[in-house]
């Protein structure tokens, strides 16, 4: 099996850790999730990821809170599920860093970006947590953000969905999935893929973003290799 990318950028989503409990963190299905990326790492592939938080708090949702302090949580949320990713991907043999974009040095590394690169050649994979460090962006955005930063040939979001639909699939029974997409269209028809700021980072810095769903994990090792499953946001 020959890889299609050299270096990945993956973003995992918090909720999609939680496996069937719905909140915290299931380690089985952890486990299942690091399995397809262990198998891209044995392929030669860089493979650096992005977690969200959603599965412990969602600074978006959280009431009459102060935003900024809100945030400060869901970047720890982020920070817990790194470190459960981390703990994982070690158990099945495979080199891990996690640097966080806030210092928490006793915790893991900071946040070097010449020094994730390194840890990429090397073979590892490197975790990033507490999103960008700033309030007000997405994790969405700290992984476009974090693909640009470490050059990463495509942002690859494994999520709940199956891909990019032209309408809510859950209230429009007629909503027709893309199988390409471009980010005009997706920026322009406002389509739910990830939040503005995280497309139009990798828009002009043209990486494509291929969306799909991480119910059957093996799609990441599929997607490394080039298999045509969810939808991929590109340039025209
Ligand atoms: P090389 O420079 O390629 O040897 O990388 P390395 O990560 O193996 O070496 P380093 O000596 O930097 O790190 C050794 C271990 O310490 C690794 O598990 C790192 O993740 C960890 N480590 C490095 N810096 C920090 C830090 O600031 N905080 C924490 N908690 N761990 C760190």
């Amino acid at each position: 099996m020959k890889p299609k990318y050299k270096r990945v950028l993956l973003k995992l989503s918090g909720e999609s850790l939680a496996g069937n409990q719905k909140h915290g963190i299931d380690f089985d299905t952890v486990l299942r999730f690091c399995e397809p990326i262990k198998k891209c790492v044995d392929l030669g592939v860089e493979v650096a990821i992005v977690v969200g938080g959603g599965n412990f708090w969602r600074g978006r949702s959280s009431g009459d809170m102060d935003r900024t302090r809100a945030d400060h949580m869901g970047m720890l949320a982020t920070t817990i599920n790194a470190l459960g990713v981390c703990d994982a991907l070690e158990q099945l043999g495979v080199d891990v860093r996690v640097q966080t974009a806030i210092s928490m040095r006793e915790i893991a590394e900071s946040y070097i970006r010449n020094k994730a690169i390194r840890h990429l050649e090397k073979g590892r994979v490197v975790i990033f947590g507490c999103g960008t460090g700033n309030p007000f962006f997405s994790t969405d955005t700290a992984a476009a953000l974090r693909a640009a930063e470490i050059e990463a040939d495509i942002v690859m979001k494994a999520t709940m969905v199956d891909g990019v639909y032209d309408s809510d699939p859950k209230s429009n029974p007629d909503a027709v999935k893309y199988d390409t997409v471009s980010f005009y269209e997706v920026l322009n028809k406002d389509l739910a893929v990830m939040d503005s700021t995280a497309a139009s980072l990798c828009k002009d810095n043209n990486i494509p973003i291929l969306v799909f769903s991480i119910e059957q994990p093996d799609n990441i090792f599929k997607a490394v290799c080039g298999e045509s499953i969810g939808t991929l946001v590109k340039t025209d």
